[in-house]
């Protein structure tokens, strides 16, 4: 996502912006460009495909660059390839008008040809250039000022943006303002900031503005003036940030969730790491023997939110390969509905925290009515950890973010190491085939790492689907299991609703449900059950779904049916859940950063549920 900054003070700008751009590098990006001016004196417009370096070189870090005011951006490509000419900052042809732009303007093809036929020609091929051109076709044709031209083309722009704006008559002035893309504001002594985030600004100021939907911002020196799109005046109030300029620990991050998500790799080595001994799974330490896994004849998975996704998938691959009846609970209802427990029957309690209150009481109604009870818990030491007879550690380390990442991909690790164990154990699984799955377990971090390289393209499709009101996700079996927790990501930090569904079972009433443009995200990585689940996706596309496809790379015929596709590396059939959940991941936390909401820390929910 692009990154912009905005400075207006007494010092000089070039370097501030520059300095500010790199906080921001996190968010991807492939050129970078600054515009600078020094009082009177027209804007410096310097460009670079590439890292910020290469800026930086051109401009001996910004400091070739006079003058006081200026704003920076960093370009993710959307509309045109990365290159000089598509990096922001964008101009009018005289330089009256110029922007840097974050988001994406759906139509901007059609503003173009309007403002072609007003003799504007074009240099670039992006939206952003568009924009620009359309304050100054406003700017020139109503002269009613800067604040009457951004309105008047808020008003004709369609999509997201935050956009940065500096006009040739008005030397000390920043004009800022913002839909569905972050921008926030900041004000020190003697200057004013703007940028896409906080750690780009933080080191000057922790006195921030959020700039809200269609608002404008007027920034000078001393001060920050705000209006509504019709000009009213608007009072704000700084917020103090209290957090730490560097933000360690995020690791460079704008949010916990996303650095967990790159965590994952590690938190699934680490977990497979924890349960082998040479080539072997060894489930001992939680005395979990062959022998004692031979005697099992039941499983019953409780669970909560995404620790329950894990554990529907847990039955697939238990069943499939152990050919162990499982049945799968949420805590909450387990523990009221009087369940059945025999002997030799398993209760699985996963959960991250170890403490939820729901899980809690399940395995203490489990125990109470003595049955054999194995937790799967990422905090050591927790109060499901310690109350159960057996305990197998997720090793995810500390998981701050409210929405479940990489503790869910541990817990994945230990369903698969448990249903292999189980299966060979029990001969249902022959120890060659067990030791292929292993050392394709093995390859899960890298695969991880693969997807997570790709992260634009799912950033790009979030972009476009932020204003969605509703989404479905369907899939067969395991595929199944992934939609769940892909929904619930979906709905946790975007707050987009979205259900998942098995896809056969659309026919039974939810297809009534989609209409023109409904997102579907259908997940089809069950080569057995992939010409059922095109079946599935042509239905919602004839009723004019908009189809993303979430399959292995091979099945390439997927884009006959899906408008827009997303490949996950091969693996073994039992493992896709670790791969597909990525993107689902991402596209949850894209959306809602899209839409500037509390990526971290969602509204009405905490990390862990200690409550009933
Ligand atoms: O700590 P637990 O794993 O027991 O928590 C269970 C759920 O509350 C948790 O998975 C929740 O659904 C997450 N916020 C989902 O991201």
């Amino acid at each position: 996502m692009c990154g912009i900054v905005g400075y207006i003070g007494s010092g000089q700008a070039a370097p501030i912006l520059l300095e500010g751009l790199a906080r921001l590098e996190y968010r991807g990006y492939d050129s970078a460009g600054l515009a600078v001016r020094d009082g009177e004196h027209d804007v410096e417009i310097v460009k670079a495909k590439g890292r910020l370096k290469v800026l930086s070189e051109m401009t001996d870090g910004g400091r070739a660059l006079r003058g006081d005011c200026g704003i920076g951006h960093t370009r993710w490509a959307t509309h045109g390839e990365p290159s000089t000419e598509n990096a922001h900052p964008h101009c009018s042809d005289d330089r009256a008008v110029v922007a840097v732009h974050n988001g994406i303007i759906e139509n901007y093809m059609e503003l173009r040809e309007k403002l072609i036929k007003n003799g504007y020609s074009f240099y670039s091929q992006t939206d952003t250039e568009v924009a620009a051109k359309l304050i100054d076709y406003y700017y020139k044709k109503y002269r009613g000022g800067p604040m009457e031209a951004l309105a008047r083309s808020m008003m004709r722009i369609r999509g997201s943006y935050a956009l940065a704006v500096m006009f040739r008559d008005c030397p000390n002035e920043i004009f800022a303002t913002r839909r569905d893309s972050p921008m926030i504001i900041g004000v020190a002594d003697g200057a004013s900031y703007l940028a896409s985030d906080v750690p780009a600004i933080l080191k000057h100021t922790r006195s921030v503005y959020y700039v809200d939907n269609l608002e404008i911002a007027r920034l000078n020196r001393s001060s920050v003036r705000f209006c509504t799109v019709d000009q009213e005046a608007i009072e704000k109030r700084p917020v103090e940030i209290t957090w730490d300029a560097e933000s360690a620990e995020k690791g460079g991050f704008e949010h916990f969730m996303m650095k967990e998500i790159h965590e994952q790799p590690r938190a699934v080595q680490d977990t497979i790491n924890s349960l082998v001994r040479g080539e072997q799974i060894d489930l001992s330490g939680a005395g979990l023997t062959d022998e004692a896994l031979r005697a099992v004849r039941q499983v019953h998975v409780v669970a909560c939110g995404s620790a329950y996704h894990a554990g529907v998938a847990m039955q697939y691959g238990i069943e499939d390969l152990a050919r162990v009846p499982v049945r799968v609970d949420v805590a909450s209802e387990f523990r009221y509905r009087r369940p059945i427990l025999r002997e030799g029957e398993l209760v699985v309690i996963i959960s991250q925290s170890g403490e939820t209150a729901d899980s809690l009481a399940a395995l203490r109604e489990a125990k109470a009515q003595g049955a054999d009870t194995l937790a799967v818990v990422n905090v050591v030491g927790s109060t499901i950890a310690r109350e159960a007879d057996h305990v197998l550690y997720t090793c995810a380390g500390p998981e701050i973010a409210v929405a479940t990442t990489k503790a869910y991909s541990a817990q994945l690790v230990v369903g698969y190491l448990l249903a292999i164990r189980l299966a060979l154990a029990r001969g249902t699984l022959e120890p060659e085939a067990g030791a292929r799955m292993l050392a394709e377990l093995r390859s899960l971090p890298e695969k991880i790492a693969r997807i997570l390289e790709d992260k634009e393209r799912i950033q790009w499709f979030a972009a476009k689907f932020s204003n969605a009101k509703h989404a479905f996700f369907i899939g067969r079996g395991l595929d199944y299991a992934v939609g769940l927790e892909g929904s619930l990501k979906m709905k946790e930090i975007s707050y987009i609703h979205s259900g998942a569904y098995a896809a056969g079972e659309l026919k039974h009433g939810t297809i009534s449900l989609i209409e023109e443009r409904t997102l579907v995200v259908g997940v089809l990585t069950q080569d057995p059950l992939f010409e059922k689940m095109i079946s599935n996706m042509v239905e919602c596309k004839s009723r004019g779904a908009y189809l993303m496809g979430l399959t292995s790379y091979g099945n390439y015929n997927v884009e006959d049916t899906a408008d827009f596709t997303v490949y996950i590396p091969r693996t073994d059939p039992h493992f896709t859940p670790s791969l597909a959940v990525i993107p689902l991941q991402l596209m949850g936390y894209y959306l809602s950063v899209s839409k500037g909401l509390d990526v971290d820390k969602p509204r009405n929910l905490a990390k862990s549920v200690t409550v009933e």
